[in-house]
């Protein structure tokens, strides 16, 4: 058996977690075996690298580190929880991977993208999502939401060109490989969002009963 992988990406306050869950529902809802995950993080020990990418410190971070650290994070959410959920199966829905790596690591940081190619090959093979589902706004209107959560984390704390760089990685990879991304607007109502989400399940579950 092998599952079906969806990823869920953007910018910070963008609704992913917020529509991950709205998500996993209605898949659950038709009798799916749905599994709910994160990135960086999803495992114990991932979630302890989490903390060290997202907790401010005084020392700064070398963006090679970061790099490295994130898919060290992947690479034990891989092995732990995503191969053996695709293996029997299930739905994996995965709040960022690594098209967030090309996003916030290469766009965002300027890190080279063939360095962030061989780490993917290295760290995943040729395991790549089925689907990745893009949730697409303004760059402001997302920091505002994100900002009204309150404390801001390391990469929250980056300037408004970091995360225009962001968005606009995100848009590129999606019109580079257009039947492996859906761009959703979500600057929209979370009602319009979901009544959006609501058009792909027909597709997404002709997929996961494959
Ligand atoms: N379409 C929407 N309209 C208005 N508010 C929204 C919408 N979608 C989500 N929100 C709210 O914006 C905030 C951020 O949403 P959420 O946490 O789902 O975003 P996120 O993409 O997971 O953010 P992060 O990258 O920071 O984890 C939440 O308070 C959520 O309720
Ligand atoms: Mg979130």
């Amino acid at each position: 058996m092998t599952g079906l992988f969806i990823t869920l990406e953007g910018p910070e306050g963008a609704g992913k977690s917020t529509n991950r869950d709205y998500l996993a529902q209605r898949l659950r809802d038709c009798g799916l075996d749905v599994v709910l995950t994160r990135e960086p993080g999803g495992t114990p020990l991932a979630e302890r690298i989490r903390e060290l990418l997202l907790t401010p410190a005084d020392e700064p971070m070398n963006s090679d580190t970061e790099l490295l650290l994130v898919f060290a994070a992947r690479a034990q959410h891989l092995a732990e929880v995503i191969r053996p959920a695709l293996a029997r199966g299930a739905v994996v829905l995965c709040d960022r991977f690594t098209d967030a790596t090309y996003a916030y690591q290469g766009a965002g940081r300027g890190l080279c993208l063939a360095r962030i190619e061989q780490l993917e090959c290295f760290v995943q093979g040729d395991m790549r999502p089925d689907l990745t589902l893009i949730f697409d706004l303004p760059v402001e209107i997302g920091l505002g939401r994100a900002a009204a959560r309150g404390r801001l984390d390391r990469f929250e704390q980056e300037g408004l060109d970091f995360f225009e760089a962001v968005r606009s990685a995100y848009l590129g990879r999606a019109r580079q490989v257009p039947q492996r991304y859906r761009v959703l607007d979500a600057a929209q109502s979370l009602a319009m969002v979901q009544q959006d989400l609501d058009a792909l399940l027909p597709e997404l579950l002709e997929r996961a009963r494959g």
